[in-house]
């Protein structure tokens, strides 16, 4: 029999698989390859230890004790008892250029097993992996998860922790014989969701170094795994979180495992960023026109919904040059409070005596588009729906779960839960212009059963298809992912919105490092950044418009501030900036983003460079105040050694505060080279803390 193996080839990655005694083996995951790779599993065939097998093991990548793997294996479940332990034979391997599909079978288990491996041109592996119940009995699953090989250099890790207000905080440690397991059992992704596990050596940095990174395509409960085992071998995987009994398949039926899309980079963390930021963009469902400078109200205004008050809003919105506004919480039957209302998606007559469509023809007639909110998936006690159907919510035996919020998890598995929800919100778009809508998700879900059984799967399929149907019926629909700010952003639900809401925390201090780690891996375009209050509502610091508007230019932008409060200076640094960012939003959302390895923790560096390296916009962020008189210089690396570029500050949003008494010489324009601006850089001035500025940097 002809060798089975594929060479899956990127520019910056590959993927070797072969065929060992019937076993799919990753040969490698990581730097390209090329020539002659005949001999790779001569050459790392192991020597047989002291104390151990008498011939060498293949496990491969089904990980089973049956071929001798002591660690995690990749299946797990029985059929009653049996079929407990699989043996699965590769019975097909079909291999088209950058993909490979391979069909595995167990015919004692009665088992098959379906895996998909696809490289891009970017270099992004997505794995794709079904497993299909081919005897007459059930087979109960546990588990099934995606596991990729790392090289002994990958002695560390990076992953996400966070909470409300404080998401993706960055945990770097080392990778020690054992199982590191991240768990997010919220039934939505959640705060503390890890949105990529990353290995790495103790030198990768932003700019460079080698990284291998994935991240799970999924909303429900997951978790990804990091694993050394004694014979020293160590592999990172994700998967489904799956609760005790929660997939059953009967003869005939299968179960597909959420995608694991991961990045192997030899240039550090920003190159693991430019991947997915590209794999992302190549999307056909990627937002394609600019995205619109936003005005959400939920800040100015909270439940208070009154339609003068509104009105005022609107005025200074068309002034400042907003192009979308959005009505938050509070619009709908008897929600004046977060109390009562959920699950009644009809208008409230007591707000809204004339209902909503005056207010929306008030914002169109500026031309300004209209966005509404939702929260589909839950239900207060307080509403009509619950007193109707108590029945309808995510519940194990008589038991009620704890609220959280005052508010319970509708059982989106229950067909009639389900089309109340999809026609009452689709009746409200389709009665109105409303352009986008912002779908939040304000509460986890605990003992959340579907009659009887485990029902956070069954409930994470039923948003992916509520949100495809409501694009489907409504064309041109944006939404928002939303969830108490951050906690479902993800790339499960990915394809099926086109914004993310970053964080509840507007703080633009602390924005700066939830924005830095959430594009780690989601382009910013697709992360809501908004102006907060000059007073922030969650931290109370006092910040300067000039940090607030510099941090939210670097996403989806848009401001969160009663600004019928700016002062007159104020507003007409809003139109500047708005109009800066309309400027270059082309820029920002297409270009590779950049956060330098600045040697001194008071400050962020960072910005987007052109592909074509005929541009860039950095924001110098000062965070803490400075130990030395004359920090670390500013360096931009990555541009044209060669070219020459025009470097000048710029304050679209007024000047940030100095503690100088002449700024440096450059800020007001001069021409250097691109190996210069590498190498030596521009004096970095000394800010106030929480104080912000751009550079332009242009080829001259
Ligand atoms: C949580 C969201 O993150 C906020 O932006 C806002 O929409 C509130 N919910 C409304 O209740």
């Amino acid at each position: 029999m002809s060798k089975q193996s594929a060479l899956l080839s990127a520019p910056t990655s590959a993927l070797l698989l072969e065929v060992v005694d019937g076993a799919l083996i990753i040969q490698h995951w990581g730097a390209p390859l090329q020539g002659d790779l005949a001999s790779v599993q001569t050459a790392i065939r192991p020597s047989i230890a002291n104390s151990s097998w008498d011939f060498p093991q293949f496990p491969g990548i089904m990980r089973e004790s049956s071929r001798g793997f002591l660690g995690r294996p990749t299946l797990s479940g029985h059929r009653q008892g049996k079929a407990w332990s699989t043996k699965f034979e590769v019975t097909d391997f079909h291999h088209s250029k950058n993909n490979v599909t391979v069909t595995l079978r167990d015919f004692h288990a009665e088992l098959e097993v379906t895996l998909n491996f696809d490289l891009d041109a970017y270099g992004v592996l997505t794995q794709k992996g079904s497993v299909k119940n081919i005897g007459s009995s059930d087979y109960n699953l546990n588990e099934f998860i995606h596991w990729l090989p790392l090289p002994k250099e990958a002695t560390q890790t990076l992953d996400f922790a966070g909470r409300w207000s404080n998401e993706r905080n960055p945990q770097r440690k080392d990778i020690a014989t054992g199982t590191w397991v991240r768990e997010s059992r919220e039934g939505r992704s959640g705060h503390n969701f890890s949105i990529a596990d990353i290995a790495l050596t103790p030198q990768t940095s932003f700019q460079s170094g080698n990284a291998w990174a994935t991240s799970i395509a999924w909303s429900g409960n997951s978790h990804y795994l990091v694993e050394k085992l004694f014979d020293g071998s160590t592999s990172i995987g994700a998967g489904e979180l799956l609760l005790p009994g929660e997939i059953t398949l009967a003869a005939g039926e299968s179960y597909e495992a959420p995608a694991l899309v991961s990045v192997f980079s030899a240039e550090g963390l920003d190159g693991v960023s430019a991947a997915y930021h590209s794999y992302l963009r190549a999307r056909s469902v990627h937002p394609k026109r600019p995205r619109p400078l936003t005005l959400n109200m939920w800040e100015a205004l909270y439940f208070d919904h009154n339609e003068e008050k509104i009105k005022a809003l609107i005025d200074v919105a068309a002034e400042v040059g907003i192009e979308r506004v959005v009505l938050d919480d509070g619009w709908f039957h008897s929600r004046r409070d977060d109390r009562a209302g959920l699950g009644d998606w009809v208008i409230d007559p007591a707000v809204w005596p004339n209902g909503l469509s005056p207010i929306i023809k008030y914002i169109n007639d500026k031309g300004i588009e209209f966005g509404l909110w939702f929260e589909g998936e839950m239900v207060n006690p307080d509403s009509d729906l619950y007193r109707a159907h108590p029945e309808w919510i995510l519940h194990e035996g008589d038991r009620v779960p704890p609220l959280w919020r005052h508010q319970l998890v509708l059982d989106l598995g229950h067909e009639g839960a389900f089309n109340h929800v999809l026609e009452q919100t689709s009746a409200v778009l389709s009665a109105h212009n409303i352009a986008y809508i912002k779908w939040d998700h304000n509460r986890v879900l605990v003992d959340a059963g579907h009659l009887g059984k485990a029902g956070v799967h069954r409930q994470t399929q039923a948003i992916y298809r509520l949100f495809a149907e409501l694009k489907k019926r409504h064309t041109g629909l944006e939404i928002e992912s939303c969830a108490s700010g951050g906690a479902r952003i993800d790339l499960g639900v990915i394809d099926l919105v086109d914004r993310f809401w970053t964080s509840d925390n507007n703080d633009a201090l602390e924005r700066q490092t939830i924005q830095r780690w959430t594009a780690q891996v989601i382009a910013p375009e697709l992360l809501g950044t908004h102006i907060g209050p000059t007073h922030g509502h969650q931290t109370g610091r006092t910040l300067e418009l000039s940090m607030r508007a510099t941090t939210a230019l670097f996403g989806h932008a848009g401001i969160e501030w009663n600004i019928t409060e700016a002062t007159e200076q104020e507003r007409k640094h809003l139109a500047t900036w708005a109009q800066y960012y309309k400027d270059n939003r082309a820029h920002l959302h297409s270009g590779k983003m950049v956060r330098v390895d600045y040697p001194e923790a008071h400050a962020y560096l960072h910005g987007v460079t052109a592909h074509d390296l005929s541009k860039a916009i950095f924001a110098y962020v000062q965070l803490t105040p400075t130990v030395a008189i004359h920090p670390s210089p500013l360096k931009f690396p990555g541009l044209d050694p060669s070219a020459t570029y025009s470097v000048k500050a710029v304050f679209p949003a007024g000047k940030p505060r100095f503690m100088l008494i002449t700024p440096p010489d450059w800020m007001s324009g001069i021409t250097l080279s691109g190996s210069a601006l590498a190498s030596i850089g521009v004096t970095a001035p000394i800010l106030a803390p929480a104080n912000a500025f751009l550079i332009e940097i242009t080829k001259a």
